[in-house]
């Protein structure tokens, strides 16, 4: 079962809205899957990607913050890394971030096991 993005106040995520003012490769918290904070990617104007990222380093939980400037995720906890698609590249992190499907439906975005 999938189950709307919501915002950090509970609302539903408009596609429309999301896509407002990003660009491509953008990546931004929600609240997806058990609440769980995902980032959705911006794929272009209209789309986002296929996949949203969960944030929840695989090592000890600590949310991982997006580092643009060199184009990986890096958690600050105890240094793990992540490439732009969750993939682990640096440990202790024992795992490669979740991923979740995303989708659209009827301007929302839409995250699925
Ligand atoms: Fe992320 Fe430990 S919780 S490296």
């Amino acid at each position: 079962g999938g189950t709307t993005a919501k915002d950090e106040l509970g609302n539903d995520v408009s596609l429309a809205k999301f896509l407002e003012n990003r660009n491509p490769g953008d990546r931004t918290l929600v609240q997806g899957l058990k609440g769980d904070p995902t980032y959705i990617v911006v794929e272009n104007k209209e789309a986002i990607k296929d996949y949203g990222i969960n944030a929840i380093c695989t090592h000890l939980g600590c949310v991982v913050p997006w580092n643009v400037a060199e184009n990986k995720f890096k958690c600050p906890c105890h240094g793990s890394q992540y490439d732009s698609t969750g993939k682990v590249v640096r440990g202790p992190a024992p795992l490669s971030l979740a991923l979740a499907h995303a989708s659209t439906t009827d301007d929302k975005i839409v995250l699925s096991p």
